[in-house]
């Protein structure tokens, strides 16, 4: 297995966004595979694991991704592009996929760890997932936890909407994590969300309920395709103490 050398620090602060890459460079596929089991380590709402990665590696379907990302120069000029889709379709295929987890027997849970995660698999996953009609139940989860956020700390974000940032949140990590293992093996990126998700998802046969998270164009960098020097805001603007 091949490891990444890099001090963590290094790689971070090399990272940019990269307009436009070298077309004329040999492209070692199997980094983004590497880079993609990476980001499946990712933290994630209640490894709910509710996403997926599309390669997008044929000339064929990388000129049609580009077009629909608004043929943004990364795009057109990228070796590969991964489209990071979010499944909130999904849920009852994780949820049972962590039953099965807590339920097997080699697992080397405690037994009370096993019971809870029952417990939070079989009731609390399925009513924090659950569909909604016109926003009523919603409403009715809301209204329940505020009662209950009366007495004692309780999560609030509860509404079908927050649901949909929950999975996104964790899509989102991963995609960082790409990132940054891509750029570990010597390779650049750039996330979009300029694009045309409605071309994108009927490209890829994706159902109405997916959503597109993030398109990453990869590649070998150029000078030309940095854009402008890093800048952020000072620490003290951003980064409070309490
Ligand atoms: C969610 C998200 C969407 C982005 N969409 C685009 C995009 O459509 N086109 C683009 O050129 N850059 C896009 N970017 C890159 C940002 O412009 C870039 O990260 C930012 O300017 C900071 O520059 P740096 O990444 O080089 O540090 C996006 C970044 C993020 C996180």
């Amino acid at each position: 297995m091949t490891t990444i050398n890099t001090p963590f620090e290094e790689i971070v602060r090399s990272r940019r966004s990269m307009r436009r890459y070298d077309q004329t460079i040999s492209y070692d596929k199997s980094i983004v595979k590497k880079s993609l089991e990476l980001a499946m380590l990712s933290p994630n709402s209640s490894n709910m694991q509710l996403w997926e990665f599309y390669r997008v590696t044929s000339d064929e379907a990388k000129k049609n991704i580009a077009h629909f990302c608004l043929d943004q120069n990364t795009a057109k000029t990228a070796s590969e592009l991964v489209v990071f889709v979010a499944r909130p379709d999904h849920v009852k295929r994780s949820i049972q996929h962590n039953l099965d987890l807590v339920n097997d027997e080699n697992s080397f849970e405690k037994k009370s760890h096993r019971e809870r995660r029952r417990t939070y698999y079989s009731k609390t996953m399925p009513m924090f997932y659950s569909n909604d009609f016109m926003f009523i139940f919603s409403l009715l989860k809301k209204l329940f936890v505020t009662l209950i956020g009366m007495k004692k700390p309780m999560v609030r974000e509860v509404t079908a909407i927050n649901k949909k940032v929950t999975i996104h949140k964790s899509v989102a990590l991963a995609a960082q994590t790409f990132m940054l293992a891509v750029k570990s093996y010597g390779y650049d990126t750039c996330p979009l969300e300029g694009f045309d998700s409605k071309r994108i998802k009927k490209y890829l046969g994706l159902p109405k309920a997916a959503e597109i998270n993030m398109v990453i164009t990869v590649g070998k960098g150029t000078e030309e395709g940095i854009w402008y020097p890093q800048k952020r805001y000072d620490y003290d603007m951003v980064v409070k103490e309490v």
